[in-house]
């Protein structure tokens, strides 16, 4: 079965999957098991999958796995622990910016990459940043004071 190699989280892993076409979301999830990143729409469009690809903000569920390979995946897992929270992660606690949650960590990672390309947006920056990440409880002000928060901090 054909295999693909790249890094996750910092460690080197290789996957065998028949279908190269496979998305990364379903291989990061189902195959490693690591269940952060969140199935949405499947279709790109609402973020709950968002990791970094290279350090930049990708949709999971868009990215075939062969796309992957060679490239330095990080997801909400990489970012940081429950003990050493990343400043992004430490900040949603902080200002309580979730409800269901089920978008939280597409948030955090998209958060984390606009923070490394513009480390101290103007709210309007972050909006714009995150437009992209749908949340469906309607969370946006409190993501939106907790990625100011990261900035500062
Ligand atoms: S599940 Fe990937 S963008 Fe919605
Ligand atoms: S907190 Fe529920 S979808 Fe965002």
């Amino acid at each position: 079965m054909p295999s693909y190699s790249f890094r996750l989280n910092g460690r080197p892993v290789s996957v065998e999957s028949w279908d190269p076409a496979q998305p990364l979301l379903y291989v990061v999830r189902n195959g490693l098991g690591l269940l952060g990143s969140r199935f949405g729409c499947g279709l790109g469009q609402c973020g709950a999958c968002t990791v970094l690809v290279d350090k930049q903000a990708t949709r999971s569920c868009s990215l075939p796995v062969s796309r992957a390979a060679g490239r330095d995946i990080t997801t909400i897992e990489g970012l940081g622990t429950p003990a050493s929270p990343s400043r992004v992660q430490a900040a949603f606690v902080a200002e309580q910016a979730a409800q269901c949650g089920y978008c939280t960590s597409g948030m955090i990672v998209t958060a984390t990459a606009l923070l490394s390309r513009t480390p101290k947006p103007t709210s309007d920056q972050v909006k714009q940043g995150l437009s992209g990440n749908i949340c469906r409880c309607g969370t946006h002000t409190r993501i939106l004071r907790a990625v100011m928060r990261a900035a500062e901090a």
